[in-house]
């Protein structure tokens, strides 16, 4: 009886234990090895089987969603490579004190996956302007170009203005059928992914008037993406703009609401523009607490730059003044589901690219991590009988997961095994090249003995193996996961330009209309023919039954 009730007070205490561990950041924590349970568990034949039998039961079970889909959101993760997702389910499931492996992020558990090819015309490894033409407008074209077709070379602005080589994006084909449309990014509004939804440019850097002139070339004859985004055909329509870049917008001697100044030449103030241009309700907010306060019900443009250029990353953020991922998603479907037509949102978790680009891993999951929670809120928000959610990536990075780590093992630290070469310990996770090169390697060749260093500090580069300024993008495809109408149509593998094509036709709009009318429209109207028909000979059978 007393060995039972210290037995009791010892598990009671571990709970409490467990309960009383607050959330703390990778790097000043200690992750504990993966919990017991789970591991005695998995040394059984039986947890396998009753595991592979549940979800296989899903599977079967699972009833294929072929209505129209009302609502579509876009959810692009910049650089979010299979590894990325590996190691950031990891890192997820390791903070909430579950074994990592087995965790999942959101999108993990959508019914459909399938693997989109990156390339673009001219370019085996891709990056985040040509992809935007063809993961929205459903036509690849030229490197750094973006909203036009491969007849557009670099910086011919001539032939980028010119609508013959215009690529028309998914926002325009929604707004064609009285959609609300809108756009939410943790990078500047003007930035390549979120210009796909509304700009044609021969060159991704033409964010303003002031880069296009600092490209050399005549703003004039190239209009940048801002003016745009706030006079041109579908930029003007967006319900919803959040994300950074207040510079893009404001004239050269005004400061914006956090004192920096606006870089604009012509003198416009595009903000003041954009508010005035509107007919219903429009607003312009600057920060956390007016995007809280906003009344959603009675605003029907809403504008919100929350940083000069690209927001911070969520390690780094200001919370009291600027949203997280999460928090725009949620302003954006409150403001654009009152459209009883339904709503087309892109939404880009930006920053897990510019994290991978300076080597720094930990950034990316945690951005990763980030990415999922928004996600999750539109989850939360919509209903998946009437909403397609679509998550994918631009392209891949250069990062590894690699080793033979124990199970369990911290995915941010060194790996349980060490080099059989130099007997140095090393990371499970690596780059192919990027910026850390000359902080690992002597110019003899020799490698740096991690032992002594703080891999877990969120500014720790992990190692790359030649060196260039920033990590470049990475070639192999992507993963692109949907849940929502016609979300079986997302498996294979997929050329990236075929993806708003399958949206368009689950929503039944733009190129997706003609063919989406028939068959399965004309099969369920022949249902409801051959009903009427039944209704109706029965009807006459009973009145001459009674006569
Ligand atoms: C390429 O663009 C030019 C204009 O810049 C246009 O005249 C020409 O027709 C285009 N070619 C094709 C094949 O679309
Ligand atoms: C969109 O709305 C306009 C104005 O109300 C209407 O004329 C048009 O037919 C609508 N288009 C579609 C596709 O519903
Ligand atoms: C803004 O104007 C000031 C001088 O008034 C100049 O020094 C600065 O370089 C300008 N900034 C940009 C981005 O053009
Ligand atoms: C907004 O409108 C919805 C639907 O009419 C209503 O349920 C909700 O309470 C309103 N919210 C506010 C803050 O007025
Ligand atoms: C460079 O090599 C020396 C030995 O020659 C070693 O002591 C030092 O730690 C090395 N530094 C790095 C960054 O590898
Ligand atoms: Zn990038």
């Amino acid at each position: 009886m007393k060995g039972f009730l210290i037995f009791i007070f010892y598990i009671g205490g571990l709970v409490f234990l467990v309960n009383c561990q607050g959330f703390q950041e990778p790097s000043t924590r200690l992750l504990k090895p993966a919990p017991l349970p789970i591991r005695l568990k998995m040394k059984k034949t039986s947890f396998w089987i009753d595991d592979a039998q549940q979800a296989l039961r899903g599977k079967i079970e699972r009833s294929l969603n072929e209505g129209k889909a009302k609502n579509v959101i876009l959810f692009l993760g910049d650089g979010l490579s299979i590894e990325t997702i590996a190691a950031g389910r990891i890192l997820k499931g390791q903070l909430e004190d579950r074994l990592g492996e087995r965790s999942k992020l959101t999108f993990e558990n959508f019914p459909a996956v399938g693997l989109s090819k990156t390339y673009c015309v001219d370019k085996q490894v891709a990056d985040s302007a040509c992809t935007a033409t063809a993961y929205l407008g459903g036509v690849k074209g030229n490197y750094r170009t973006i909203g036009v077709n491969g007849n557009v070379s670099l910086n011919d602005c001539g032939s980028a203005m010119n609508p013959v080589n215009q690529v028309e994006s998914i926002a325009s084909w929604a707004q064609k059928a009285n959609k609300s449309t809108g756009l939410v990014t943790n990078t500047a509004v003007t930035h390549a992914s979120p210009a796909g939804v509304y700009s044609h440019l021969a060159n991704r850097e033409f964010e303003s008037d002031y880069k296009v002139k600092l490209e050399g070339y005549n703003p004039a004859k190239c209009v940048d993406a801002a003016m745009q985004l706030v006079h041109h055909d579908v930029g003007k329509k967006l319900n919803v703009v959040l994300g950074g870049g207040t510079k893009r917008f404001l004239p050269n001697g005004t400061l914006d609401f956090y004192g920096n100044a606006g870089e604009r030449l012509d003198g416009r103030n595009l903000i003041s523009e954009w508010r005035q241009s509107k007919t219903g309700l429009a607003k312009s907010i600057f920060n956390v607490q007016q995007l809280i306060a906003t009344d959603y019900n009675n605003t029907d443009y809403l504008m919100g730059l929350f940083a000069p250029e690209a927001m911070n990353f969520k390690t780094e953020a200001d919370v009291v003044k600027e949203p997280s991922l999460e928090q725009m998603t949620e302003a954006a479907i409150k403001i654009l589901r009152k459209n009883q037509n339904g709503f087309f949102l892109f939404v880009e978790g930006g920053h897990i690219d510019t994290a991978h680009h300076e080597n720094m891993a930990q950034k990316a999951l945690i951005e990763t991590l980030e990415f999922s929670k928004a996600i999750q809120k539109a989850l939360d928000m919509t209903n998946s009988e009437e909403t397609l959610i679509v998550v994918t990536a631009d392209h891949s990075h250069t990062m590894t997961f690699s080793g033979y780590s124990s199970i369990g093992n911290n995915i941010l630290g060194l790996n349980t095994e060490k080099s059989d070469v130099d007997n140095l310990p090393y990371t499970t996770l690596s780059y192919a090249n990027g910026p850390s090169y000359y902080k690992h390697f002597n110019w003899t060749g020799e490698r740096l003995d991690l032992k002594n260093v703080n891999v877990l500090d969120k500014e720790f580069q992990y190692v790359s193996t030649f060196p260039s300024k920033t990590e470049t993008h990475g070639g192999e495809d992507v993963a692109v996961y949907a849940n929502g109408p016609w979300s079986h149509l997302f498996t294979g593998s997929l050329e990236q330009n075929i993806i708003p094509h399958m949206m368009a036709y689950a929503s039944c709009i733009g190129d997706g209309l003609t063919m989406c009318q028939n068959p399965k429209a004309r099969s369920s109207a022949a249902v409801v023919q051959i009903s009427v028909i039944l209704i109706i000979s029965s009807l006459i059978l009973t009145l001459f039954k009674n006569q």
